[in-house]
């Protein structure tokens, strides 16, 4: 009977609430913890959501009203495998709110992630505008001892301007504590990644910052993540670091593709090879067509012009940056080697989404190619599963299908640029009756060459010539 209760009464909440657009936060006791989350995009969504399902209890705040709405209702923007159940499990389950009363949340919590973004600025610096506004709003609302954690990508030294801003405007010295825990999720992934880390970094100058971190994230040290504690300066480091290390990675074995081509190697094979070796690891020794995303191409660029300010030249970073930014054009120089002119060239482009499994198109490598070959007067047909209404915010008129197959219509070239899965279940026979040049450049070394070939494909991929 009490069960049946319960459960009405967090029925009733999901239903009322969203109606009135937001909700507050309710307070728990015992070692459960009242967080506020302030940003709900790929970080603070997944971060709240996940919090949520740990047992805390969890608003997350954004001045975005139609989203606040509609997360409210259970329905989130973006795709991001899992986090549709997890939010409206944690929603129904009544741990789950959300807020676009940014102040009350605050009010009522007493741990407060800070998750807005921070996004490229002029001349490559991180843009701070919003994270600022948001330690400003903190400060004001600081009616007792609280715990603020900064999860937003930021350069070094910006914990300690965070914590200025917070000073300046907490009029009535209320003291806090403050530490920076740098996420490290993968779009596409990010619900396994958060449950499942690698590790967890929480950077803190006080053993009581560090605690409340940890306690927050006990279920998951529980299971064997391993929880490193360090400086605020080391935390800010280890983020910045990771994501160059990585990009360096990925440009590295770019450019030994590129070598590959002109010495009669094969790429797979000698990526294979050395990522057995434990000290290199396998992951991030997939060619392609250059990194892309909403973190790798600028976590590095704040990171050089963070590395300049202090006379530190970050020479590998630089180069992978350099690297990068030449793949596309590489791409497009070796179709004008294949066809001549581009122009008037009927081309399909499958995948738009800057890698699979998600619907993002922040700085895709595909959107690169869309533009250098648009401004060579190619004639652009494109498919992908869930990017289509996204490429086209940013290329209006860009010719998108809802099938594979419709994109190649007479097509003269068909390029992959995003590695989904669906398009190792093609049917290649059929793609192969319906394109006018029975060309294909196969970005991601993803689909099955051999046996393109085999029906009758002329295959270019990466660093196999
Ligand atoms: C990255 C980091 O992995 C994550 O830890 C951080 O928190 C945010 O940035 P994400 O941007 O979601 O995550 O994507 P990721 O899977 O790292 O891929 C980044 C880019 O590199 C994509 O464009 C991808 O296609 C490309 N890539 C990745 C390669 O070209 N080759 C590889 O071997 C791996």
């Amino acid at each position: 009977m009490i069960k049946w209760f319960v459960e009405k009464l967090l029925l009733l909440q999901l239903l009322i609430f969203p109606a009135l657009g937001f909700c507050d936060p309710i307070f728990s006791t015992g070692n459960k913890h009242s967080v506020t989350v302030i940003g709900t995009g790929y970080v603070g969504l997944v971060l709240g959501a996940c919090l949520a399902d740990l047992g805390q209890v969890v608003t997350c705040c954004d001045v975005d009203k139609e989203k606040i709405q509609m997360l409210s209702k259970g329905m989130i923007p973006i795709y991001e495998n899992g986090l549709l159940e997890i939010v409206q499990k944690n929603l129904a389950n009544g741990r789950l709110h959300f807020s676009t009363n940014v102040d009350t949340s605050i009010l009522n919590s007493n741990v407060i992630f800070i998750t807005v973004g921070t996004p490229e600025g002029k001349n490559g610096e991180a843009n701070l505008c919003f994270i600022g506004k948001v330690a400003e709003t903190i400060g004001k609302n600081l009616n007792d001892k609280k715990t603020i954690f900064v999860k937003s990508t930021v350069p070094m030294g910006t914990i300690r301007w965070i914590k200025e801003v917070i000073d300046e405007n907490n009029s009535k010295q209320t003291p806090y504590n403050l530490g920076y825990a740098p996420e490290f999720l993968r779009e596409g992934s990010s619900v396994e990644d958060f449950m499942h880390p690698d590790r967890i970094v929480i950077g803190a100058d006080n053993d009581e910052t560090a605690n409340i971190f940890a306690n927050l994230m006990q279920p998951l040290i529980d299971a064997g993540a391993p929880l490193c504690t360090t400086s605020i300066a080391s935390a800010e480091m280890i983020k910045y670091a990771s994501n160059s290390f990585l990009s360096i990675k990925i440009s590295f074995i770019n450019e030994i593709a590129d070598f590959c081509e002109q010495i009669g190697a094969n790429v797979d094979e000698v990526a294979y090879a050395i990522g057995l070796d434990k000290r290199i690891g396998k992951a991030f020794l997939k060619p392609g067509p250059g990194y892309g995303g909403s973190c790798f191409p600028k976590d590095t660029n704040a990171f050089l012009k963070a590395a300049e300010k202090y006379g530190i030249d970050l020479k590998t970073v630089n180069a992978a940056v350099q690297t990068n930014s030449t793949r596309a054009l590489k791409i497009v120089q070796n179709l004008e080697n294949r066809f001549g002119s581009l122009k008037g060239l009927k081309i399909a482009i499958w995948g738009l989404s800057f890698k699979e499994e998600t619907d993002d198109v922040r700085e895709s490598a595909a959107l690169k190619l869309i533009d250098l070959l648009q401004k060579r007067g190619a004639i652009l047909h494109c498919y992908d599963p869930i990017a289509n209404a996204n490429a086209l915010k940013v290329f209006p008129t860009l010719f998108t299908y809802n099938r594979p197959q419709d994109a190649v219509q007479y097509a003269d070239a068909l390029i992959l640029a995003t590695p989904w899965k669906e398009f190792l279940e093609v049917n290649f026979i059929d793609i192969y009756k319906r394109m006018n040049t029975k060309f294909i450049y196969d970005t991601r070394n993803f689909l099955d060459e051999k046996y393109l070939r085999r029906i009758g494909f002329e295959v270019e991929s990466l660093g196999k010539k």
